[in-house]
């Protein structure tokens, strides 16, 4: 069971680290994201509604990532913190991007999802919460496979 639990986080860590590396949408997208940065005074001010959205999107990686080191390090309050902002970033009217029922059944999937990785910390149950965080994580990237495929149909210099 020990083997199994390691192994899946191992997998976990290796989604995070390419999530980390911006590879989720094209890399322009993430340069475009930097420049933005930059460009935009606003950036020093980190109330969270006010963040570019890429910026408040991003605030799921490192919610993610809280996760992760909760599991690792056998901390449920950590596990409870990230997986508490992962659900409140998805309940955001900021997260509503596109009103688009494939959209809206992701982000239901990951609100419930998230919700449950809440419930599992709080009853310090680690099996239940790897398999939510790892669900949570699915639903990250298949999500995302889902807006890259809407926006390259779009056009993209519009964004
Ligand atoms: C319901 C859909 C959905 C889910 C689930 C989702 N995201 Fe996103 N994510 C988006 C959208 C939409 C954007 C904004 C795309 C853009 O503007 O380039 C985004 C952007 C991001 C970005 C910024 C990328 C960049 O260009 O800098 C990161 C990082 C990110 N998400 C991480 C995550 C992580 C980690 C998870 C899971 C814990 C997750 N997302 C789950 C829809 C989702």
């Amino acid at each position: 069971m020990k083997r199994k639990l390691f192994a899946v986080l191992c997998g976990g860590i290796a989604l995070a680290l390419i999530l980390a590396g911006g590879r989720v949408l094209p890399t322009r997208a993430a340069d475009q994201a930097k420049d933005d940065r930059k460009a935009d005074p606003s950036q020093e001010d980190s109330g969270r509604d006010d963040l570019p959205l890429r910026d408040f999107m991003r605030q799921k990686l490192e919610a993610s990532n809280m996760v992760l080191e909760g599991l690792c390090t056998d901390d449920f309050d950590m596990v409870k913190e990230g997986a508490t902002r992962m659900n409140s970033i998805s309940n955001s009217e900021r997260w509503r991007v596109m009103n688009d029922a494939v959209y809206r059944q992701f982000s239901g999937d990951f609100q419930a999802t998230t919700q449950q990785l809440v419930e599992a910390a709080e009853k310090e149950n680690m099996d239940r919460a790897t398999l939510k965080w790892v669900d949570a994580t699915m639903s990250c990237i298949e999500c995302h496979n889902f807006v890259r495929g809407i926006m390259v149909a779009e056009q993209p210099d519009s964004r």
